[in-house]
């Protein structure tokens, strides 16, 4: 792998999609090499099709491991047609979620457990890690309050169904994650202004991406 594989994690409503939207293009303005922007499932045609699976609310009955396993598949379909070619050639990739977000979902929102889901992940990646890793992070009161603000009814899927509880494990299991990964997992405040998160985002992938920038 020549390329950089970056991702970006947090509860829902940190800013993922806000961020990325503003910062992308500014990234993609300084550097040397192409970049790719995905998200799961990424396109591939039969990572949707899981995805459905996982999203329709009529299947209320799903177990967790097996939503756990769904994520994994769909993951590692996006990850063979998608990541690794790109990064094979050499960009950089950048991913809203990733294998972070099923650790703190499934592992601690849905309570499989932590290392029962990393482990099932790694499966899936062959071991594939981040190389850099965004986290924002907002208390679930504060990223549930932004979604139920600019709520419709069309965003409404299966897994918003769920209660305050489930999104303060989820970021708990985040600030473990980024607790146990300093040196991949960079911690932003998204808390903070809009504007301030996009600056805090853009300094760390700069840092990060010094040798890949140019003015
Ligand atoms: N820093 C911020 N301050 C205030 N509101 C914000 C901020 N960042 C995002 N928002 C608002 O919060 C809502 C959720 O933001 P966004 O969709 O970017 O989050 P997300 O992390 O992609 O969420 P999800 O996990 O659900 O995909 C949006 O309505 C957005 O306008
Ligand atoms: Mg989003």
């Amino acid at each position: 792998m020549t390329g950089v594989f970056i991702t970006f994690e947090g509860p829902d409503g940190a800013g993922k999609d806000s961020v990325l939207l503003r910062v992308v293009p500014a990234l993609a303005a300084h550097l040397r090499v192409p970049l790719v922007e995905t998200r799961e499932p990424g396109g591939a045609r039969i990572s949707e099709r899981i995805r459905d699976l996982i999203l329709d609310p009529d299947n209320t009955e799903m177990d967790p491991r097996t939503e756990a396993i769904l994520y994994a598949a769909s993951r590692r379909q996006h990850l063979v047609e998608k990541i690794r070619p790109a990064l094979a050639a050499g960009k950089v990739v950048i991913c809203d979620r990733f294998v972070d977000s099923s650790i703190a979902y499934q592992g601690a929102g849905r309570g499989i457990g932590e290392a029962a889901v990393a482990a099932l992940n790694d499966f899936a990646t062959e071991g594939l890690k981040p190389d850099l890793t965004v986290y924002l992070d907002v208390p679930a009161s504060v990223g549930l309050a932004r979604i139920n603000a600019h709520r419709r009814d069309t965003q409404y899927d299966r897994l918003d169904q769920e209660t305050e509880s489930f999104h303060d494990r989820v970021r708990t299991a985040y600030l473990k994650l980024a607790a146990a990964n300093p040196q991949r997992i960079k911690t932003i405040d998204a808390t903070q202004a809009l504007d301030q998160v996009c600056a805090d985002t853009l300094a760390v992938l700069q840092q990060y991406l010094v040798n890949y920038w140019q003015e």
